[in-house]
């Protein structure tokens, strides 16, 4: 095929023309997808190897999930919260019933749940814990990524996502992530709460030291502070377990929930937590006309019960044990680290090779899609629904790009 007759180009070209330079994609022009696999407007295939940041846990368009939000879409899409819905319920008591948590509090984007968690926090601060009156702080980690409002951009260490978005919000305090003895010093008697991720996704997969998250957990207990675990990216089955915490046996106060909520179709998420702490919350002091509708319930009960089998889980676990062999066997070929946590990777590209802005590109010339984050760094989460030969086929892709 010649360069003119191709769709692609034109494609990126007007993509460009008419939108906000916020994001920097790849120049692929994806229009369809089923499982593993995206096609572009030109009919060139795809592996999916990001999964829309963990968005599409269970692949595009699980035919579960499709089905549901036909039904759906068929019956009832909107009621506002103003009226109950006959999916509501079913949602939340099944959403609260694979956290192991009282109660559940459904928005749409993940960072409403990181702003409701904020505010939840706050309130029970004041009205639990007696935390004197706009005296409360939170403690967040270095190398956080919680999603884009301004409350949230405040406690960021990114500059770029943080620099000119100021005046800035207080009450938050940054601490080392992963350094239990500096989250300990800075938890003082206005502290109402510890919000983190239990690995951090954006940052690059970092995974703490073990025991930091049961430190943390003692520790919140101890001095009566709510944990507040955002498992927005790798909750859900990403690490091989329903929760990245469940693999220290920790139990947050608050699961921060999202991306694979929606099941990669309508955007749900949600806050999980028991009665003492959601119960702060009273008629008209939070809210969202979209969140827990129902089109999102119907989908999101579908989602939960995918995960209630058991099955992601262990895909996920059995196929990241396949993905972490494959990438530690080119430590020292092109990489200088790997973490895996499940079907979740951080690999850095030795720098004196290429970025990972240019490894993506080459790895999309030959058909594989992931993304770069901080430099020289990648992020690996497919679909868990990928099979172990797609899985070798994304790791040889790497090997080539490396080698070339
Ligand atoms: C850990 C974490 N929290 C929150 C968010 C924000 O989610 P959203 O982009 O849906 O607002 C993200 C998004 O990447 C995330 O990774």
């Amino acid at each position: 095929m010649v360069d003119d007759i191709l769709r692609t180009p034109g494609a990126v070209r007007d993509a460009e023309r008419w939108t906000a330079h916020n994001y920097h994609p790849l120049p692929v022009v994806i229009s369809s997808a089923e499982g593993a696999w995206l096609t572009d407007v030109d009919g060139k295939r795809y592996l999916d190897c990001l999964a829309g940041y963990s968005a599409l846990n269970f692949g595009h368009r699980h035919p579960q999930l499709i089905a549901a939000a036909h039904a759906q879409l068929d019956r009832l899409t909107l009621t506002s919260r103003a009226f109950i819905h006959d999916q509501f319920a079913d949602f939340c008591r099944e959403l609260a019933e694979l956290c192991g948590k009282d109660l559940v509090l459904p928005m749409n984007t993940g960072a409403e749940a990181v702003e409701t968690g904020i505010k939840v926090a706050r309130k029970w601060g004041y009205q639990v814990k007696g935390v004197p009156a706009g005296q409360a702080n939170i403690v967040v980690a270095e190398g956080n990524f919680h999603g884009r409002t301004t409350t949230i951009v405040s406690f960021s260490t990114d500059e770029d996502a943080r620099a000119d978005f100021g005046p800035y919000t207080p009450g938050f305090t940054v601490v080392p992530y992963g350094d239990l003895g500096a989250l300990t010093a800075a938890i003082d008697e206005n502290t109402v709460a510890v919000l983190l991720e239990p690995i951090q996704g954006e940052q690059g997969v970092v995974v703490p030291p073990e025991g930091y998250l049961p430190g943390v957990r003692q520790v919140c207990t101890d001095r009566d502070v709510l944990f507040i675990a955002d498992e927005i990216q790798s909750g859900l089955g990403r690490t091989g377990k329903t929760f990245a915490c469940d693999h220290e046996g920790v139990v947050p106060d608050m699961y921060l929930l999202g991306k694979a909520l929606g099941g990669g179709i309508i955007p749900v998420s949600a806050v999980a937590a028991n009665a003492d702490v959601l119960g702060v919350l009273k008629p008209g002091q939070h809210g969202s006309t979209f969140g827990g509708n129902p089109l999102a319930c119907a989908v999101a009960i579908e989602v939960v019960r995918l995960l209630a089998t058991g099955e992601f889980q262990r895909r996920s676990a059995e196929l990241g044990e396949r993905l972490r062999t494959g990438l530690e066997g080119l430590v020292g070929k092109g990489l200088v680290g790997v973490r895996v946590r499940g079907l979740w990777a951080g690999l850095d590209i030795d720098p004196a090779l290429m970025s990972g802005r240019e490894a993506c590109e080459r790895l999309a010339a030959r058909g594989v899609l992931a993304k770069d984050t901080h430099g020289s760094t990648i992020r690996l989460a497919p679909p868990l629904v990928i099979t172990k030969e797609e899985i070798d086929l994304a790791v040889t892709t790497l090997a080539e790009v490396l080698a070339a």
